[in-house]
């Protein structure tokens, strides 16, 4: 890396933390899981509260746009050519000298490999040759600490995930500890909003495009299938959803208002479908914690960014006694920040990384739960949790 100091070539392994002396961290984080080049420096205090000193995202919407998804080897060439700028940029925004650090956390999976293996490989040399610890931080545990950056929202809390590779509810009990109360069995919620904003040609990335056109049309035009709604388990399934818009468009006759009203009611029963899995989930979160005040809901990943979701899920949230957290539009998304945290989070608790930690293409949080089916079983694809 251009900024960093010479190679200590007599350290070869990480160093160790005492967990008793950390107090405020200073932390770079680095995020390069997806189609999204990120990095971040955040300080944070041992009462928890989040200095972020800069935020770096460098989007490659450009280059997969013509593909209307993301390419992997196209991703994988995109992070290593823009890593070390974004990194630099990091570094210089935050007006924090190399030496400062605490430490270095990078996403060490779940994700497209090849970019994982970057920003990961990026943050093994750093912290070798700065001599700082490395921190092999879960893309999805970043997600799921990403309210933290901005709100006080203290464990435990009800957590759904929902981005263009994960679809979970999760009960958070601390750090490192989290229960899977459901997941999808086939697509990511995501996913279905990209797959249906390329079969209409709305352009990508789909979630926003989908959004902006459902704003103009009628979202009880098209009668849309509901799956796995009023079902005892929380898990759930968009594929038969995805299809389902495939054909209303195939049958429409492909006019500005038919992507309008097709838009609007593929997000109303994706919303709708949503609520009901949280409003199940709820129910087993009360039982599985045996809480019976005011609890937390919290929303994390992309899709969090939508916003007839967020206003359903308030909603939702105040008829049964929940508080409702969601991050602000930015830190829904991929960045580094949420990663800069959980490594934060970690170092602060004593838990640091060996230079042998992997870069996993799978990752799974609640592992135990992963390698059981969930309740209403697989979908074709198998687990995605
Ligand atoms: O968390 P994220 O940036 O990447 C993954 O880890 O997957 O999530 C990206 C996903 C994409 O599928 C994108 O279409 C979706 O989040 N998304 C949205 C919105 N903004 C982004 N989906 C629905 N409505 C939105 N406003
Ligand atoms: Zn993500």
């Amino acid at each position: 890396m251009a900024h960093a100091p010479k190679l200590d070539v007599k350290q070869d392994s990480a160093p160790v933390v005492n967990r008793t002396t950390r107090k405020t961290v200073l932390v770079l984080g680095l995020e390069s899981s997806c189609d999204e080049t990120a990095a971040s420096v955040l300080r944070r205090y041992d009462n928890g509260q989040i200095d972020i000193l800069s935020n770096i995202v460098a989007s490659q919407d450009e280059e997969h746009r013509p593909f209307g998804g993301v390419v992997p080897e196209i991703a994988a060439r995109a992070h290593m050519r823009k890593i070390e700028p974004i990194l630099a940029k990091a570094m210089k925004t935050s007006g924090v000298a190399w030496d400062d650090l605490d430490a270095i956390a990078a996403t060490a999976g779940p994700g497209l490999i090849g970019g994982v293996i970057t920003g990961l490989m990026g943050a093994k040399g750093l912290s070798m040759t700065l001599g700082k610890p490395l921190i092999a931080v879960n893309h999805l545990e970043g997600h799921a600490l990403s309210p933290r950056l901005t709100e006080d929202c203290p464990f435990p809390y009800l957590l759904l995930l929902v981005s263009g590779g994960h679809s979970q509810l999760l009960s958070v009990t601390g750090l490192g500890k989290y229960t899977r109360l459901g997941s999808t069995v086939d697509d990511a919620a995501g996913e279905a909003f990209d797959k249906t904003a390329k079969v209409m040609g709305l352009g990508f990335p789909g979630g926003p495009q989908v959004q902006k056109w459902a704003e103009r049309g009628n979202p009880t035009a098209v009668k849309l299938p509901r799956p796995m709604k009023g079902r005892d388990h929380a898990d759930f399934s968009f594929a038969g959803l995805k299809t389902a818009v495939a054909r209303a468009w195939d049958a429409s006759d492909k006019t500005d208002a038919a992507k309008a009203d097709i838009a609007a009611s593929f997000q109303r029963a994706m919303t709708d479908t949503m609520l009901d899995r949280v409003g199940r989930a709820m129910t087993l979160y009360r039982r599985a914690t045996g809480e019976t005040e005011k609890a937390r809901l919290v929303v994390a990943g992309g899709v969090a960014a939508n916003t007839e979701l967020r206003a359903g899920l308030k909603t939702l949230a105040e008829t049964r006694n929940y508080d409702f957290i969601a991050p602000p539009l930015k830190f829904c998304g991929d960045n580094a920040a949420m990663i800069a945290l959980a490594g934060a989070e970690r170092l602060a608790a004593g838990l640091i990384d060996t230079y042998d930690a992997p870069a996993r293409p799978r990752w799974p949080l609640d592992s135990a739960a992963a390698k059981t089916a969930p309740k209403s079983g697989y979908g074709k694809k198998g687990p995605k949790s």
